[in-house]
């Protein structure tokens, strides 16, 4: 018992050893995972809360939001707010950058959230999660604007997400590998579970929604249709496929087993690189994944590298265990 590591004692650690987290970040990591513990509150209480359904309206992206996705986006700005870490912040469920109100000491972090992810997992209680992206604020005296946040996901100093499933677990990097921490209710504290996380290179596993097929382009079509021939086909082995429709949880499956996941473009919505936003889903996820050995692409090219050019733009993902990401981003290079 008296040996375990609270998340904020390994940011002491950590800031005091290597320097990784200078004192404002370690502050806003803090309060981000509190947040968290909050959601996580919000989202186990369930319908005793009054917290499940749809709040009535529409995002910036045109998806329903659901009450949770609110509440979250709310207990996330509001614990943030006041701390004199950021300098603004944006949101799934803001059109717009949220700059820190003129009371409040300006800090020199950028902070994008997916505040609730999974939604259309709500109501049905099955694991859904909060995803977070940490940038620095471009120096310079004067005010915030978007163009700040536009900046690739190899310019993040954190990442993270935390999953609210059977246990609450916040899984975290700064740069130097990835560790886990699962919430010890009684304690009302993260606790360290796992350090260094390593995805295997190899895997027998997929996450796609299968029923999106008949629009996927050629490349992801030859690779799924390799995985479901199985041991008679060119890869030679069975494989599972697995699909929660939760990113953080299919993401959270991976990281702890190996596997791929992917959202790739489709014919559905043709002008549009993808379903998932780059900046605060795809960026956190794929150096998450990086960091821990695995690969993030958009068929093409390294997510990290994508320079973004709008706030809620979308980007095709495929990540996960290196050797099948590197082989799903090969044909589409070879397809042209
Ligand atoms: P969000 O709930 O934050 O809008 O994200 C939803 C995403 C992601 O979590 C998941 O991988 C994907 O949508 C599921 O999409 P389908 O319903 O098309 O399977
Ligand atoms: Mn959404
Ligand atoms: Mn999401
Ligand atoms: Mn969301």
């Amino acid at each position: 018992m008296s040996n375990r590591i609270s998340l904020t004692r390994y940011l002491v650690e950590k800031q005091r050893l290597d320097d990784h987290i200078p004192g404002q970040l370690r502050l806003l990591l803090e309060v981000v995972a509190r947040a968290c513990k909050t959601i996580s509150h919000a989202v186990n209480k369930g319908a005793l809360g009054g917290v499940l359904g749809s709040a009535g309206s529409e995002n910036v992206q045109g998806e329903v939001q659901k009450k949770l996705d609110i509440i979250a986006n709310e207990v996330l700005i509001e614990a943030n707010e006041w701390g004199g870490h950021l300098a603004a912040m944006a949101s799934e469920e803001m059109n717009n950058i949220y700059l820190i109100p003129n009371r409040y000491p300006r800090g020199e972090y950028l902070l994008l959230i997916d505040p609730l992810d999974g939604s259309s997992n709500i109501d049905v209680n099955v694991s859904i999660g909060t995803i977070f992206s940490v940038l620095r604020m471009p120096e310079g005296d004067r005010g915030v604007e978007e163009n700040d946040f536009l900046q690739p996901g190899k310019c993040q100093v954190a990442a993270g997400y935390c999953v609210y499933g059977p246990q609450t677990t916040l899984v975290l990097t700064v740069g130097d590998g990835v560790a886990m921490f699962t919430l010890d209710r009684e304690m009302g504290s993260f606790v360290l579970t796992q350090d260094a996380v390593q995805i295997p290179a190899d895997t027998r596993e997929f996450a796609i929604n299968m029923s999106n097929m008949r629009h996927w382009d050629a490349p992801v079509k030859r690779y799924i249709d390799e995985c479901l021939a199985g041991k008679d086909g060119p890869r030679a082995k069975d494989f599972n496929m697995r699909w929660v429709a939760s990113m953080v949880a299919d993401v959270h499956r991976i990281m702890t087993r190996g596997g791929i996941f992917m959202y790739p473009w489709d014919k559905r919505e043709p002008n549009k690189p993808g379903k998932l936003r780059l900046m605060y889903e795809a960026n956190p996820m794929a150096w998450l994944i990086e960091q821990a050995g695995g690969a993030a692409t958009n068929g093409r090219e390294r997510i990290m590298d994508v320079q973004p050019t709008q706030l809620h733009e979308r980007v095709s993902v495929i990540l996960g265990s290196r050797n099948e990401v590197d082989r799903v981003t090969q044909y589409h290079l070879e397809a042209g």
